[in-house]
């Protein structure tokens, strides 16, 4: 495991995006795990920005979120798939049918095997982005006693709540679970780069990347990932012995 600390915020979203960007150059046609949430939204700007002036193209692209709230349609502005139409699908030359996100209304028996499925046919993700949850988390596999495999319905923690509270109106309005790949799903992905920022993912940095592998935080299985690339500002590597 590899990690960068990096001086700010821009500068992190940087290197992320150089992580993908030079992916996609090499390999149009890559398969990309992403990520919702505030951490990688200035590494979407880049690739927006990259798009636009000609410099990428995701003609190719195929893309799989890692996670979707149940019970919110890709319409409602919560959900996952508004976020990255917004963030970043509606901006590029993305084909849309190439992007994926979980079926987070009108989950069925075979909404996570069907994922599962269709990442495998796909030839599995070459790059995934992750954001780091305050608790450990990685997509919405919450700290619990073991790892999950495979891509999964989860109950989500109360501390995720409370966190993700601050994008609802209420905290009553925000989902109590939500479809997420599983821990071997994210451990398959060929490379893995993970990115956090700011003074309150400190101590959950140095727990996961420095700390013992233990499903109670889920990112450490991260350390026996052969090729990840955690990228973090100062803030968040605060606590880190470098
Ligand atoms: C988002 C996701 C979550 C977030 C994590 C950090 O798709 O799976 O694990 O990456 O909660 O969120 P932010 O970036 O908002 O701190």
């Amino acid at each position: 495991m590899q990690i960068i600390v990096t001086e700010s915020y821009d500068e992190m979203s940087a290197r992320a995006f150089d992580e993908i960007s030079g992916l996609v150059q090499a390999n149009p046609a890559c398969v990309l795990g992403l990520a919702t949430g505030t951490t990688p939204i200035g590494i979407y700007e880049r690739l927006v920005g990259a798009c636009a002036s000609g410099a990428l193209s995701f003609a190719h692209v195929t893309t799989f979120n890692l996670d979707e709230y149940c019970g919110l349609a890709p319409a409602d502005k919560q959900s996952y798939r508004f976020f990255m139409d917004t963030h970043l699908f509606n901006h590029v030359d993305i084909d849309k049918g190439r992007t994926h996100v979980p079926a987070g209304d009108g989950v069925s028996d075979n909404t996570c095997t069907d994922y599962e499925r269709m990442i495998k046919e796909a030839g599995g993700i070459d790059l995934q982005l992750l954001g780091l949850g305050h608790n450990g988390h990685i997509g919405f596999n919450e700290p619990c006693e073991f790892f999950p495999k495979e891509t999964h319905e989860v109950s989500l923690a109360e501390s995720t709540i409370q966190a993700n509270s601050r994008l609802f109106d209420s905290i009553d309005d925000v989902p109590r679970s939500a479809i997420t790949m599983g821990i071997g799903t994210i451990m398959a992905a060929r490379k893995v780069v993970v990115v956090a920022n700011g003074a309150g993912k400190a101590a959950i940095v140095k727990r996961a990347f420095t700390g013992p592998v233990t499903p109670e935080v889920p990112a450490s299985i991260l350390q026996f990932h052969p090729d990840a690339v955690v990228i973090v500002d100062a803030a968040a590597a605060a606590e880190l012995a470098l």
